[in-house]
């Protein structure tokens, strides 16, 4: 842990410490680096994909704790597809055990899990508790985890004019009344306020198809932290750092 700096430890003083107005209602997070944090320590990629998987556990909780709304977690992408047989093997292993372990923790602090992303593609065991979990917690309401599985920013909005023109041609909608809000409704994240806050980790300076449509306005934080390294102290002091910025959306003050 840094000792630098003066983010609260612990659960109390987090909500002394916050300005519980200003908190960005929906936080998106690209988790990466697991790779080079097992790299570092001369393990296999898996193991940093299991310490990720820890950190999940983290920062669902603490984001639950100090009362964000949506938190998306991107956690395969259509890219991902093209690595090794065997590592997209392991991820698919150890995101089942996250599901079947977080379910109670998921019920108890009154979480709903949805998952963004061509589903369709996951394994047929991993689709089956993804569907019960999302089952189980469709009532909550408390916080809303969404995983995004198998998702692709450009696929979403493939599909989003795939499922338009097919309702133009079925005489639905007319071509001069799409809008913005019409293509927001096709979206995955139909209903959900865009992301306020898009946190990456491990350092790099790029999107990698993630929520291309929804991030036009996103606050963007990069931290060099490697995803398994990645803290509650460090996300409450990114989130402090959000609070203090100006949100302006091309308009002035
Ligand atoms: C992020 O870590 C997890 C996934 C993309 C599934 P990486 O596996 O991309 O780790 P690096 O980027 O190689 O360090
Ligand atoms: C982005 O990380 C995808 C996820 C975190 C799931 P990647 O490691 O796949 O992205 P690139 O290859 O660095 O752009
Ligand atoms: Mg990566």
């Amino acid at each position: 842990m840094n000792s630098n700096h003066s983010s609260p430890a612990n659960k109390s003083a987090v909500h002394k410490d916050f300005d519980t107005e200003n908190l960005p209602f929906h936080v998106a997070i690209i988790m990466d680096g697991n790779g080079r944090w097992a790299k570092q320590r001369i393990l296999n990629r898996i193991k940093g994909h299991e310490k990720g998987a820890e950190t999940v556990r983290t920062i669902v909780r603490t984001s639950r704790e100090i009362g964000i709304s949506i938190l998306t977690l991107y956690a395969f992408s259509t890219e991902n597809w093209l690595r090794p047989k065997a590592e997209i093997a392991a991820l698919m292993v150890l995101l089942k055990r996250y599901l079947k372990s977080e379910k109670k923790e998921m019920l108890d602090n009154n979480i709903r899990l949805n998952a963004i992303g061509q589903i369709e593609r996951l394994p047929e065991d991993v689709k089956e508790v993804l569907a019960e979990s999302m089952a189980i917690t469709k009532k909550n309401d408390g916080m809303l985890l969404n995983l995004a599985l198998s998702y692709g920013g450009r696929a979403e909005i493939v599909r989003v004019v795939q499922e338009i023109v097919k309702e133009t041609k079925e005489g639905k909608v007319d071509p001069d009344s799409i809008t913005s809000e019409l293509i927001t409704e096709h979206l995955y994240t139909r209903g959900m306020r865009d992301p306020d806050l898009l946190i990456r980790t491990s350092g790099e300076m790029r999107i990698s198809n993630f929520l291309l449509w929804q991030i036009a306005y996103s606050e963007i934080y990069v931290t060099d932290t490697l995803w398994p390294d990645f803290s509650k102290d460090e996300y409450i002091r990114i989130l402090k750092d959000f609070q203090r910025r100006e949100r302006r959306f091309g308009k002035v003050e």
